[in-house]
């Protein structure tokens, strides 16, 4: 069956770009109708504009509160009959009620091996840390941050000379492919 997927982003969109290359795989299990993004100058909308894929500015700022903000994402998502959100850098929280409300999976990408290092800032605090690894995770979203369920995680060694720069860059190219096996492991 192929499952209608949104992906919510806010910036750079690299992992939007990797879910789009791997959904035109015949055999991937989903397509990408939305992309949803609350930043203008988000680098992932001019990607999804030069792809044809369909995609909304929800600005944050043009809205009264959370709640008109997520009232519109829930609309759109509506319309699009949605059956699956990927947040890819979305760096707004959603809500209880919007988690209640959306009756599909909510998936998230982490730049960590959760549970370690919740939150901003992974890769400085791995290196602090002194670990050994570093890697990403995909979860689900549940109404705890950072807090669902594991899909599926990937590690690597950090490097004596590693910078949380040097680490990220090597770690965005784990999370480039562990968010498309993910979802190819929960669609299937
Ligand atoms: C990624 O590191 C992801 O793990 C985190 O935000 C970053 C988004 O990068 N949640 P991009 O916009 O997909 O390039």
């Amino acid at each position: 069956m192929n499952r209608r997927i949104a992906v919510f982003i806010s910036g750079r969109g690299s992992n939007l770009k990797s879910l789009f290359y791997a959904s035109k795989n015949s055999v991937f299990p989903g397509s990408i109708e939305l992309v949803i993004s609350d930043n203008k100058s988000s680098l992932g909308l001019a990607f999804a504009d030069e792809n044809k894929i369909k995609y909304e500015l929800v600005d944050f700022n043009t809205f009264q509160n959370k709640n008109r903000f997520e009232d519109r994402i829930k609309n759109l998502i509506s319309s699009k009959r949605i059956d699956l959100i990927c947040l890819a850098g979305f760096m707004r929280i959603l809500s209880a009620e919007f988690i209640e409300f959306f009756s599909g999976d909510i998936l998230n990408i982490h730049p960590s091996l959760l549970p370690k290092y919740k939150g901003l800032n992974t890769h400085q605090r791995a290196i602090n840390a002194k670990d050994k690894y570093a890697g990403c995770s995909v979860h689900y979203v549940t109404k705890e941050v950072d807090n669902g369920e594991i899909i599926i995680q990937k590690s690597l060694l950090i490097k004596a000379n590693d910078t949380a720069a040097s680490l990220s860059a090597r770690v965005l190219e784990l999370e480039h492919e562990i968010y498309p096996e993910a979802l190819k492991k929960i669609l299937s």
